[in-house]
């Protein structure tokens, strides 16, 4: 019998996924489990963005999209918000590509930069796809891991050291999931230096540049004008607009990739689904006060669990600049992330994602999303503390 891809050897089951099945399997045997693993908001669609996509629906808007690289509407909605934004003009028939959600657009930035052994370098902790879609599209993913000592900075030395003459590309996501850092002025000036050393393309994932906390806005580095023909913006409407199954997103970038990431779009997609662009297009140039109204929740349960985390003895949480994610780590521990997590997972009914997810291989830290209601992030606060001593 034909076997799978080699490749496939390679890819392992999402480790979030795996802990939502251990979860469901103790929610289905009656335990009153609460399950902070996940990356999705709380909140329902904005009403403007769903009426939007019921017109276009009853308008007919059901066969496919075209062009299939996004409707005009929506590309120049998102060409309009890079500019707001982003401070980056482009230009909306040649460097927009519209996918089916955030994950895809990384996907063809990847498979649209990257050839076989070529290296692609991401700073830890990062988000569990990063690695694997590397990997998917023949590429190496090289780990450089910050730590939360040092307040997750990526510094110049540290990245120049895993860089090689195979390196083609550095994903940065700012805020970050898992931990929330925003980059600062020193690490985009690093970032920059870097790329033009080393004549690389950076991946800026943006996803929740817009859930960003204590005023201050996330900076893009296709912002800055020395490296911005250099740099793949990812975004989409998932996080900022409560519009995660409706799977949108989009890649901008030099046209030259945009062509390569299109063509492999349309190969694959064809091209998201129309009626979901014209919900994005009401999402990004409707009224942006519920966006504005989710970040303040998300801030207020941010305070919330750095304080209750940082009060519980033997652990510490580090302050959160952005996104929905707080990553506590136990500060003395022989345990694993991974024994960590199934502990409080079996002694206290509490879902995480333990820190090896994200790459981390020092500290025993766990992911738990805050985008969840807050009687239950209490709840799951006083179940951990009642149990925190086994932590050690
Ligand atoms: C850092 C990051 N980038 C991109 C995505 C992709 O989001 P989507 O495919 O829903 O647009 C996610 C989703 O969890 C994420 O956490």
């Amino acid at each position: 019998m034909p076997s799978p891809t080699q490749l496939a050897q390679k890819i392992s089951k999402s480790p979030t996924i795996a802990m939502n099945d251990k979860a469901k399997e103790l929610a289905a045997e009656g335990h009153a489990v609460i399950g902070l693993a996940g990356g999705e908001p709380d909140f329902d669609t904005p009403a403007h963005i769903v009426d939007a996509a019921v017109k276009a629906i009853r308008d007919g808007e059901t066969r496919y999209a075209a062009p299939s690289k996004g409707i005009q509407p929506l590309l120049e909605a998102i060409a309009q918000k890079l500019e707001r934004d982003n401070a980056l003009r482009v230009n909306p028939s040649s460097d927009i590509i519209v996918t089916p959600g955030g994950k895809l657009a990384l996907f063809l930035a990847l498979k649209a930069l990257v050839d076989p052994g070529d290296e692609v370098l991401i700073p830890a902790p990062y988000w569990v796809s990063y690695p694997s879609i590397t990997t998917m599209v023949g590429g190496v993913p090289v780990t450089v891991e910050t730590s939360s000592a040092d307040n997750y900075r990526l510094r110049l030395d540290q990245l120049r050291e895993h860089t090689s003459d195979r390196t083609k590309v550095i994903i940065i996501n700012s805020p970050c999931n898992p931990t929330g850092h925003m980059i600062s002025s020193e690490e985009i000036e690093a970032i920059a230096t870097l790329a033009l050393e080393n004549d690389l393309y950076i991946i800026s994932d943006e996803i929740y540049a817009k859930l960003n906390f204590d005023g201050r806005p996330a900076v893009s580095l296709s912002s800055l004008p020395d490296i911005a023909d250099r740099v793949i913006v990812v975004d989409g409407v998932s996080k900022a607009y409560a519009m995660t199954g409706w799977r949108l997103g989009w890649l901008a970038g030099p046209s030259s990739f945009m062509s390569v990431a299109g063509m492999f779009n349309s190969q694959t997609a064809t091209a998201a689904a129309t009626f979901t662009q014209h919900a994005a297009v009401a999402a990004l140039t409707g009224p942006q006060d519920c966006v504005e109204e989710m970040r303040q929740s998300y801030e207020e349960r941010r305070d919330f669990m750095v304080q209750a985390f940082n009060g519980i003895e033997n652990m510490s949480c580090p302050d959160i600049e952005g996104a929905f994610y707080a990553f506590p780590k136990v500060d003395e521990t022989s345990k694993s992330s991974e024994e960590v997590a199934n502990i409080i997972l079996e002694e206290s009914l509490v879902v995480g994602v333990p820190g090896n997810a994200f790459g981390v291989t020092k500290d025993a830290h766990i992911r738990f999303s805050f985008a969840e209601d807050f009687n239950k992030l209490k709840e799951a606060v006083e179940r951990i503390r009642a149990i925190a001593d086994k932590l050690a």
